[in-house]
């Protein structure tokens, strides 16, 4: 296993600090955050994105509200807190990972006791290092499935600065490329928002992992030339039949890579599957500001009069995917039924995730 070196989201002990992925890779800026508030806008904002990581964000921005709550008004904390979570709730409406650490933070706070504080922040301790030994078990199962030599194309950033430490995806190529098996990273730049460009090539620089970006619209040229074998991705949710609900640009990748025979594997955590989507039709796509297709860092690039639209999240079907990849286990061609199983196997009878 090969370590990461980046930690995107920091308790320091009385208040929560976020590397502001605005601005890297120039600027390495760490925000410090008091209230849930401010944190539910700077999720929104994305100061910090991808799924595990807005959900191990909000479940310590629940435990600044209790803080805050508690100490401004002893008697009366409870409905201000959860007006926070609500707010938080709602800071974008995609990623499942978001809903269920509110979850999981509303059910600890109802078995707190008489130290609300302690139990929360216990509780997103918790749920940020469980975040971590998933990926790290993600990363092993994956890697297990590719053969030395081969190459991969990841996209977006599914790294550490997307989770609690070291990736979803690029936890798999993180593990792939320390077992020394990977030939080549290449990486799309992920348009508009330019994560893959920015994020996933500075993660992977600063880890020693050589890294090559293609803008998105080479990726069938790239299969085409046999440049790659696999495509590695996250996902934001995967609903009970295994459609994939992920970064904008997923779902064409899935497309070619089934054209030219690349294996197409989904990592994900037990947090992103939910089971009570029955299939990826039923999801809130966020619509993200037209500026960011039309802009490039503040510039107009587009032709005056020109509108955008701009997805922010596309959806795979299943029969797109070929290897769906948990903690728990990998599930080959995942389909209803095998998910149906996967769920009911687990320990606990899948509470991990979503019902
Ligand atoms: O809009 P973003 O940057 O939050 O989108 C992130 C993704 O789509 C990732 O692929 C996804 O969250 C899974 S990564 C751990």
């Amino acid at each position: 296993m090969m370590k990461s070196s980046i930690q995107a989201i920091h308790w320091t002990g009385s208040s929560l600090q976020l590397l502001d992925q605005r601005r890297l890779p120039h600027e390495e800026v760490y925000l410090d955050y008091q209230e849930a508030t401010a944190v539910a806008d700077a999720i929104r904002d994305m100061v910090v994105r991808g799924a595990p990581a807005i959900g191990i964000t909000a479940a310590y921005a629940v435990v600044l509200a209790a803080q805050q709550h508690l100490s401004a008004s002893p008697g009366n904390w409870h409905a201000p807190l959860m007006r926070d979570i609500q707010r938080l709730s709602e800071a974008r409406p995609t990623a499942v990972n978001l809903v269920w650490a509110l979850e999981r933070m509303q059910q600890r706070l109802s078995r707190a006791g008489d130290d609300p504080v302690a139990a929360l922040l216990g509780e997103a301790k918790r749920i940020h290092q469980e975040d971590i030994d998933a990926n790290i078990r993600m990363g092993e199962e994956g890697a297990g499935l590719i053969q030395r030599g081969d190459s991969v194309l990841t996209y977006c950033n599914t790294g550490s600065l997307a989770t609690g430490g070291y990736g979803t995806a690029l936890g798999v190529v993180r593990s792939t490329w320390a077992a020394g098996k990977l030939a080549r990273v290449f990486a799309g730049e992920t348009r508009p928002w330019l994560q893959g460009a920015r994020l996933t090539a500075w993660e992977l620089i600063r880890d020693g992992i050589p890294v090559t970006l293609i803008t998105d619209n080479a990726a069938a040229f790239l299969m085409q030339k046999q440049q790659v074998q696999w495509v590695i991705t996250g996902a934001d949710r995967v609903a009970a039949n295994g459609d994939v609900i992920n970064k904008i640009g997923t779902y064409q990748l899935a497309v070619v890579c089934r054209y030219h025979g690349v294996k197409m594997m989904v990592v994900a955590p037990l947090s992103t599957l939910d089971m009570g989507m029955p299939d990826g039709r039923q999801v809130v796509i966020e619509q993200r500001p037209e500026a960011e297709v039309l802009e490039q860092a503040g510039r107009r690039i587009a032709a005056n009069g020109a509108t955008a639209w701009n997805p922010a999240f596309d959806v795979t079907p299943a029969t797109l995917v070929d290897y769906l990849v948990t903690e728990a286990g990998v599930i080959t061609a995942p389909d209803r039924e095998k998910l149906a199983a996967f769920h009911a196997n687990l320990p606990g009878g899948g509470s991990g995730s979503h019902n």
